[in-house]
């Protein structure tokens, strides 16, 4: 059995790469793996190169995710990819609730919910993406808005299970604007989120927990956000589409995980 072990660093390539491009970024990554052992590495291409990425991480320790899933495992949904799909195509993990879908495709904390089940139905394991938006930030309702989402995001999830779960802490305003949250900000929230987690599926379990923060990430400031306590990964956007900076990301967090143990 595979353990997800911290730094977890995750890199989510939303709607980039075509084939060739994905070789390329593949390949430097698992060229430079030999070096970054330390960490735990997973790569989130676009549907359309996951056969290929799967591919060129054959023995390799860097895992494989999928952006998206349906909640149904088969059946006339023209469109949509089914998690038994992704398992097939070598994915052990799954991106399930980004602010991307909750924005531009409607996804709610129900489907997402489904969406979780159905994962584990695929022995996938789901990386579960939460986060405020601006003006909720500014309304004073993060926590409140955290807790609503993991509360209703994971209905049915046992503490059992809930051990193959990855959860990502994305504050909206903050991906893809160049507007990180401070280290503070997001530790604020990382804490509270171990500390609902320890609620509902005791302490062990919460501290095992491993919880990533994603939203502007890069080499500059992956090593201050990691040393907090509750950052344990991150889930990479834009600078993961350069194997350079996705590989000085993950330096950097391997070196500051080191340090706070
Ligand atoms: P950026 O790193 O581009 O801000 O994206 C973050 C993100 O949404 C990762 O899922």
């Amino acid at each position: 059995m595979h353990h997800k072990k911290p730094p977890f660093i995750a890199g989510n390539w939303k709607m980039h790469m075509t084939i060739p491009e994905a070789r390329a970024l593949v390949s430097a990554v698992v060229k430079a793996s030999p070096g970054l052992a330390e960490a735990e590495i997973v790569l989130i291409p676009p549907f359309t190169a996951l056969a290929e990425a799967a591919r060129l991480l054959l023995d390799s320790p860097v895992q494989l995710g999928a952006q998206n899933l349906f909640y149904e495992d088969k059946g006339a949904y023209t469109g949509e990819i089914a998690g038994p799909m992704l398992a097939d195509a070598g994915c052990r993990y799954v991106l399930v609730g980004h602010s991307e879908r909750r924005q531009y495709f409607s996804e709610t904390d129900a489907s997402i919910n489904k969406k979780v089940l159905a994962a584990f139905r695929a022995g996938l394991k789901p990386i579960v993406c939460i986060g405020e938006t601006f003006e909720e930030r500014e309304d004073g309702r993060t926590i409140s808005r955290i807790e609503s989402q993991l509360r209703h995001g994971l209905v049915g999830v046992t503490a059992e299970a809930f051990a193959d779960i990855v959860l990502a802490y994305e504050p909206v305003w903050a991906i893809g604007t160049g507007k990180t949250a401070t280290a503070a900000q997001a530790e604020e929230v990382q804490a509270r989120i171990r500390d609902n987690l320890a609620e509902n599926y005791g302490k062990e379990a919460a501290a095992c927990a491993i919880i990533l923060y994603g939203g502007s990430v890069k080499p500059a400031n992956s090593y201050s956000l990691l040393r907090e306590k509750n950052i344990d990964g991150f889930l990479v956007g834009g600078a993961s589409l350069e194997a350079d900076s996705f590989i000085q990301i993950t330096k950097e967090a391997i070196k500051a995980y080191k340090e706070k143990q």
